[in-house]
């Protein structure tokens, strides 16, 4: 049995659909502060906070989950530097607890939603797992702290680990089944997509003063299908081969502001209003992911590399939220 925590967030319910698809059980573990119930349309839901030892103890000795996906995270950088309390709370005691659980019920493994955000201002691209981890942000620290943790688990108490450090994840189940679902919402696509579906909004653009080619910050956008796809892979492969791991997933490509704004002109066909406002605090100007040792390690290939077909999934889905389907009411 396997279990998902986060698993009624956005990347969790992408994985969880994943696993369930390829044939394994799961139980998703949330608290629904930021999940959505409906995005767990696959496996069984427990509605629980990993901060309930209890609780998780009580889940662990009905289920005994011999691996464990850990998305259960706060996730916004912003607030995490106006409320790290909050943030090293919920994100590391809280993997304390999971860890702590895992070791007394003999779960094995562990595959980690960990985020490029860990490395903080790179001072190259593309980005090795190998490069320095200097985190600018409490949400960055807590994340790599997470790793850290994972390391002394692994060697004291032998939990294996396989930590994924995504770049900007993106896009919507091709199937239409699940997607982006934040509230509030703080990341690119979506919002520019809101200026695309509602002539009276606009999308801010932050920063045109980088040293990027037209000013605006370059990201890596990765399909969520992509990184569900990855995520069944690095199971397997700490199945097969007991090595713990860190893993960076992303396209291996960059994109800035304006160019994926531009894309989203041309899938929706719609004109986007732009205002140009200061740089977002602690955003660096440039981050793209070296893909090479996820393909050596878990012989993965992203499939859905070009950022239209990654906005066209968002845009459909983006659609069917706007008509209230997928959405809490
Ligand atoms: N941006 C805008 N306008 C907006 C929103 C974003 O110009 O309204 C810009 C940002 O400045 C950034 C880019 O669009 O340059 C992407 O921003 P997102 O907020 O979509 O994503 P981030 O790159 O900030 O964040 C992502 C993940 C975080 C993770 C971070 C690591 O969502 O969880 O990468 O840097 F921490």
């Amino acid at each position: 049995m396997i279990l998902v925590t986060g698993g009624a967030g956005y990347i969790g319910s992408h994985v969880n659909k994943q696993l369930n698809r390829n044939g394994y059980e799961t139980v998703v573990v949330d608290n629904l502060i930021n999940g959505h119930a409906e995005a767990v349309k696959w496996g069984t839901l427990e509605t629980a906070d990993l901060g309930d030892t209890d609780r998780l103890r009580f889940l662990f000795d009905k289920y005994r989950f011999d691996t464990v996906f850990h998305f259960a995270a706060f996730a916004y950088v912003g607030e995490s530097v106006n409320e790290p309390a909050k943030y090293y709370r919920n994100n590391v005691v809280n993997t304390i607890n999971l860890l702590d659980a895992m070791r007394e019920y003999d779960s094995k493994r562990i595959v980690f939603s960990s985020s490029c955000a860990t490395y903080g201002v790179p001072e190259s691209v593309p980005i090795n797992e190998d490069a320095p981890q200097k985190p600018i942000n409490p949400y960055g620290r807590t994340k790599l702290m997470m790793e850290q943790i994972l390391e002394d688990y692994n060697e004291a108490y032998s939990i294996e680990y396989c930590c994924l450090r995504y770049f900007n994840a993106a896009g919507a189940d091709p199937d239409g089944d699940i997607g982006e679902n934040h509230d509030p919402e703080t990341h690119l696509i979506p919002l520019i997509l809101d200026a695309a579906a509602d002539e009276s909004k606009s999308i801010c653009i932050y920063g045109t003063d980088y040293p990027t080619p037209d000013g605006s910050c370059i990201r890596d956008y990765i399909h969520v299908k992509d990184l569900a796809d990855a995520h069944v892979r690095a199971m397997d492969h700490l199945v097969r081969s007991n090595k713990s791991c860190c893993i960076n997933l992303g396209n291996g490509t960059g994109f800035s502001v304006l160019e994926v704004v531009d894309a989203v002109k041309r899938v929706t066909g719609k004109d986007i209003r732009m205002e140009i406002s200061p740089r977002r605090p602690g955003d660096p100007p440039e981050l793209i992911g070296s893909n090479e040792l996820a393909g050596k390690l878990l012989g993965w290939e992203p499939q859905f590399k070009d950022i239209d077909t990654i906005i066209s999934h968002a845009w459909l889905w983006h659609q069917k939220l706007n008509q209230g389907i997928g959405s809490r009411e």
